[in-house]
């Protein structure tokens, strides 16, 4: 049952007894009246030191950083394997260079929409760029990549359509649809069955399937060879959202999809710079016909500011780099397997990752908010995952590798998990 005023009002709030889910669910007459109630929750978390995110980053996101600790009110050095710097480019010093070159030249904003005259021209090099990469006639580049699922989707649905998603698709995927006011269906996550089912009972609307390349909290790979076929089968349009997997997967990086051979089957192909690329924005691929039209209806694109030019600048740098040494993203794999071996080898769960995303389970959001306060103490940044970017009950650790780290510190990294995790073995909530 949702949580209201009456179950809370005149008690000591405990952090202990609800999670985020309760206050997402929290009924009342007034509009903000959660809003007291979940301060004094936050409030509470602080106290007992799980208030463990949003704390400031005091350095770059190298494999090393330093953080203002929130809990000892301190900056301390973490080991960093929580940021999505899976090929280290945000540091990368021809990188750095070509954005300080291009600050001095276009300043540090676009400072208009796109349409108008926000459109700078390394913007249009780097979408001729990525069109290539991804093997499609043309691609526009948004702002980020939230903006660029949320824009394409509701550009090309209306009330009456219907997107069919995995269930483990990305909140901006369905974002994107309920701004369309098409209908959702869900199915099973990579269940070709699954998706059979529900496309058999949609006959004469238009659809579309969206599905991601690598699974961003789980680090799983789309089951495109069973899927696609299915989708073509009930005449659907395929979204295949890379984000995770554009320049680690594919022998030209393009994705999971191009890692299958299946590119040209997908007929809009998102990604994101926040990743990979080691910046910001996202960017829509697929026929110069379709591009054309999302570029004057993707609402998230036509009213909002465009990428500076200096980020765009950095990218085709990062694509340059990329395309003429490979050293890199072998190091990513070669790291990959090294520390997927060895967290396996410590007996943690790390479900069926194939990728440089790494879920490390839990279960339990008491459970997570305790080891995530003892690995912060011992020094290890890595994601906390739970409600609302994963279900209740199957919350988590994500840990991001990159080529930038040494087995020294996935070696740290493996024995500060393996540590808490032992010492978690005889913890019971309130202990
Ligand atoms: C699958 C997927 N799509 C889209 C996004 C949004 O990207 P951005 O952070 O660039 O807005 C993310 C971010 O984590 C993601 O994992």
């Amino acid at each position: 049952m949702a949580l209201s005023k009456n179950d809370l009002a005149g008690k000591a709030m405990n952090v202990d007894d609800y999670t985020l889910v309760d206050f997402a669910e929290f009924e009342s007459d007034d509009l903000f009246e959660v809003a007291d109630y979940f301060y004094e929750y936050i409030r509470d978390a602080a106290k007992k030191k799980y208030m463990v995110y949003g704390q400031p980053m005091m350095t770059g996101p190298r494999t090393e950083f330093e953080v203002y600790d929130n809990n000892a009110q301190m900056v301390r050095k973490f080991h960093n394997f929580c940021s999505y710097n899976y090929l280290g480019y945000s540091f990368h010093p021809e990188v750095v260079q070509a954005v300080q070159e291009a600050l001095e030249k276009y300043g540090s904003g676009a400072v208009s929409a796109p349409l108008l005259s926000g459109y700078s021209h390394p913007i249009k090099l780097l979408e001729e760029k990525l069109a290539k990469l991804k093997g499609k006639e043309e691609a526009v580049v948004f702002s980020t990549g939230y903006m660029t699922n949320v824009g394409v989707l509701s550009a090309v649905l209306r009330p009456g359509d219907v997107a069919v998603l995995d269930i483990l698709s990305h909140a901006s995927i369905y974002d994107g649809v309920r701004l369309s006011g098409a209908d959702i269906k869900i199915f099973a996550h990579n269940n070709p069955r699954q998706l059979e089912k529900v496309l058999k009972g949609l006959e004469g609307r238009r659809t579309i399937v969206c599905i991601e390349g690598v699974y961003s909290m789980d680090g799983d790979l789309s089951n495109l060879p069973e899927l696609i076929p299915i989708t073509k089968k009930y005449g659907a349009k395929l979204l295949v959202d890379e984000a995770h997997a554009s320049l680690a997967f594919g022998k030209n990086g393009g994705g999971v999809a191009e890692h299958f051979g299946l590119e040209d089957q997908v007929d809009i192909s998102i990604g994101t710079f926040s990743k990979s690329f080691g910046a910001i924005g996202g960017y829509a691929s697929g026929t110069k016909k379709l591009m054309t039209f999302i570029r004057m209806f993707a609402r998230s694109y036509v009213f909002s500011c465009a990428m500076a030019p200096h980020t765009a600048v950095g990218l085709l740098k990062v694509l340059e780099i990329f395309n003429r040494d490979k050293s890199t993203l072998n190091k990513l794999w070669e790291n990959t397997h090294y520390i997927w071996n060895k967290l396996k080898a410590a007996g943690l769960d790390i479900a069926d990752t194939k990728s440089q995303v790494i879920p490390v389970m839990v279960g339990s959001d008491l459970k997570l908010r305790e080891i995530s306060k003892r690995l912060l103490h011992k020094g290890l940044y890595t994601g906390i995952v739970t409600y609302p970017a994963v279900s209740k009950n199957k919350t988590r650790l994500r840990l991001s590798v990159s080529s930038a780290h040494t087995k020294e510190q996935i070696d740290t990294c493996v024995r500060i998990l393996t540590d808490v995790f032992r010492e978690m073995e005889d913890w019971e909530p309130g202990t």
